[in-house]
């Protein structure tokens, strides 16, 4: 084997950064309290702070050096840290997010959060614009992008994890004192991982569509929406090359692997299920980036080889067959030149009947482990038992994408309809009043699990030390509550109060396009402030198990019969060896040699 050293010094010097747009306005998440007034005049007040603070959230999840001059840090009570992460290959992996709570850094879920903001603003630029967030989105993205060009260094090299769960689990505390060793995990060549080169392909092509300046235009209206003022055609150009070799090397490794067989150790944090979803919305993206159809004739190969038709799962970093879905509707409109490049008689028709196939089912209950819970939240069974705000949102999202390209007016209304609902829920209307972004507005979540923001440092009392959290992470969406619409405000309760750049991914896009469309006030503005009570009896969830109903008692159990049945079959055969010798002798001799 070639020791990684000789492959590194061989490494062109990895980009730098500085050409970022200054913010003509500095933007500061408002007090809570502000959320009571209600917005007059465009653009809408309410809204612009929605997206402010989902895209400061961005900000306070910032690793390495935060206060270089070329991204000023907005956040006072965060530090330098981590800053050898990679110097165990010889690599600079500093910079970049923790992921959510705590402080492993994880390039899968960051390929799904990097595609879902660049595809938003691509759409709702308008809505930046006019809030003066562009600056902003142009910093947040361009921080995600640059960890992601460092952590892909060479074609066949992207490495997926920075720090070990295993340690990180067993720490709690500020940014100062993060557990050391940080191992990096590459996937390359010879370990493989078809799902991360294909998803981190994706988010680069978005990416590079979104600083090439071309208008996305996927309405038949003669207003389409337009993408912000970011233009930059370098960024785009070196954007596209990691698209580009990412895709290829995807592509071209056979045969294909899930990346959990090449780096078990970092499945604890995310594992994925696998790799045709990232494979054909890899292809689509950069068919759309490229503007070739030898990606879009590849993106069609594996919907129709792999079966990705008639889907019905959620839309999120690990599963992403829905989202291709509304892209290709979205392509067909805007590019309808791909599929005839390449020869394929398919239309904005088929991807109709796809996606609404889709929604319609959702709208209708007819959908595999899925439900709207009493209190009005989309509820996908297991999908959402980690944390059911981000799926929901995930689908509203596409649904508003969606809708202006349905097949009759009453769809593309009753899918609006349907989103906007989902959006209130978060933002108040729902059995708890409470406002699930924090910081927004009196009634949010005061006690996020996140151990930088809570200033506290005794994992063994996590809930309550310190009783009140430290500082106010503004913009983070929580896990949310549970099936029953119950919330229960605790820190240590990670599926209901952890915060995460996946969860936050779909709402700077939503808040953008809620200014651009002139839409009226988010649902909280009206909201009551209310003192929080913590609901009765206990959460009984994948953080909090209640006993008897543990995930790890049915787990027992199941080995436990499974040993039983071992030990059985092993007496039998015991019991039985003269006979099972004689037949073995007699009719399944192996051949000599
Ligand atoms: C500033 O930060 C960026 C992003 O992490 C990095 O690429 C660059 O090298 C840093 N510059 C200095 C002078 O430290
Ligand atoms: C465009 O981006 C490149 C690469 O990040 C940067 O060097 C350059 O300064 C940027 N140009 C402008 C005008 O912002
Ligand atoms: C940042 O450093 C200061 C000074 O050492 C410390 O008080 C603070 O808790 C640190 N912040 C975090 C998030 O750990
Ligand atoms: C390839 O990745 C595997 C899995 O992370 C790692 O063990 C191996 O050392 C890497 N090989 C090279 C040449 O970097
Ligand atoms: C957007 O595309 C539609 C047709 O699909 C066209 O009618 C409209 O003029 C286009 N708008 C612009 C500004 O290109
Ligand atoms: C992807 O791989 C297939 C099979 O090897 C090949 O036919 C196809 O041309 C490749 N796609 C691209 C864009 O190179
Ligand atoms: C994409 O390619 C087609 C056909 O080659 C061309 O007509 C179209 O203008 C191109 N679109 C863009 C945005 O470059
Ligand atoms: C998928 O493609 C492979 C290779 O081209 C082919 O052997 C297989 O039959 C295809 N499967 C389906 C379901 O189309
Ligand atoms: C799409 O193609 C089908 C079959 O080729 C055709 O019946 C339909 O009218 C087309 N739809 C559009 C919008 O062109
Ligand atoms: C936002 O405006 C666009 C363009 O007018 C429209 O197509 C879309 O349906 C609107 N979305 C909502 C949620 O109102």
């Amino acid at each position: 084997m070639i020791p990684i050293f000789s492959l590194f010094h061989l490494l062109p010097l990895l980009p730098i950064s500085l050409g970022q747009l200054t913010p003509s306005v500095t933007y500061n998440p408002p007090n809570p309290t502000q959320a009571l007034v209600p917005s007059t005049g465009s653009p809408n007040a309410q809204w612009s702070n929605v997206l402010g603070n989902t895209l400061w959230f961005y900000d306070a999840q910032r690793s390495g050096r935060l206060d270089n001059g070329s991204y000023p840090n907005r956040v006072g009570w965060r530090n330098d840290s981590a800053l050898h992460d990679g110097d165990d290959w010889g690599v600079d992996l500093t910079g970049g997010w923790y992921d959510a709570g705590d402080y492993i850094k994880a390039t899968f879920p960051l390929g799904f959060t990097m595609f879902a903001l660049s595809w938003g603003a691509l759409s709702y630029g308008q809505g930046y614009d006019a809030a003066k967030q562009t600056e902003y989105l142009d910093s947040t993205i361009r921080w995600g992008y640059d960890w992601l060009m460092k952590a892909h260094p060479e074609d066949d090299v992207l490495f997926l994890q920075v720090g070990s769960s295993v340690i990180d689990n067993d720490y709690w505390g500020g940014d100062q004192n993060i557990p050391t060793p940080r191992p990096a995990y590459p996937i390359n060549s010879s370990s493989p991982g078809t799902d991360a080169w294909a998803s981190t392909s994706s988010a680069f092509s978005l990416g590079a569509l979104l600083y090439s300046g071309q208008v996305w235009n996927t309405t038949t209206s003669s207003s389409p929406p337009t993408s912000p003022s970011l233009t930059n055609s370098t960024y785009s150009a070196l954007l596209l090359k990691h698209a580009e070799t990412l895709y290829n090397v995807a592509n071209s490794t056979r045969p294909f692997v899930s990346y959990d067989a090449s780096v078990p150790e970092i499945t604890d944090a995310y594992g994925s299920t696998g790799y045709w979803d990232d494979l054909c919305l890899s292809a689509l993206s950069l068919a759309i980036a490229t503007n070739q159809s030898k990606y879009y004739s590849d993106a069609y190969f594996w919907y129709t080889n792999s079966s990705l038709t008639n889907n019905q799962k959620i839309w999120s970093w690990d599963k992403r067959t829905v989202a291709a879905y509304v892209l290709f509707a979205e392509t067909s409109v805007a590019r309808p030149g791909l599929a005839q490049g390449a020869g394929l008689d398919v239309n904005v028709t088929g991807w109709q009947t796809e996606a609404e196939g889709y929604f319609d089912k959702i709208l209708n209950g007819d959908f595999k482990d899925a439900h709207v819970t009493k209190g009005g939240l989309l509820y996908f069974g297991e999908d959402s038992a980690d944390n059911s705000l981000q799926p929901a949102l995930a689908t509203a999202t596409l649904m508003f994408r969606y809708a202006p390209l349905a097949s009759s007016s009453d769809k593309t209304q009753a899918y609006n309809a349907f989103a906007q609902s989902q959006i209130d829920y978060i933002l108040g209307n729902n059995a708890m009043s409470s406002v699930y972004i924090v910081g927004m507005h009196p009634n949010s979540p005061q006690n996020p699990s996140s151990a930088p923001a809570s200033g506290g440092d005794n994992i063994e009392d996590v809930r309550n030390d310190p009783p009140v959290e430290a500082h106010v992470i503004y913009g983070g969406m929580v896990g949310g509550p549970l099936r029953n619409d119950k919330f229960w405000d605790w820190r240590d309760d990670w599926v209901q109060t952890e915060i995460a750049l996946d969860y936050n991914a779909n709402w700077p896009s939503v808040a953008a396009m809620m200014i651009a469309n002139n839409s009226a006030d988010p649902f909280y503005v009206s909201l009551a402030v209310r003192t929080y009570s913590t609901p009765s009896g206990q959460p009984c969830d994948n953080a909090l198990p209640c006993h008897g109903t543990s995930k790890g008692k049915i787990a027992g159990i199941v080995v436990g019969v499974v040993l039983g049945v071992l030990l059985i079959i092993a007496g039998l055969v015991f019991w039985k060896r003269k006979q099972i010798a004689r037949w073995w002798r007699r009719g399944y001799r192996l051949p000599k040699a």
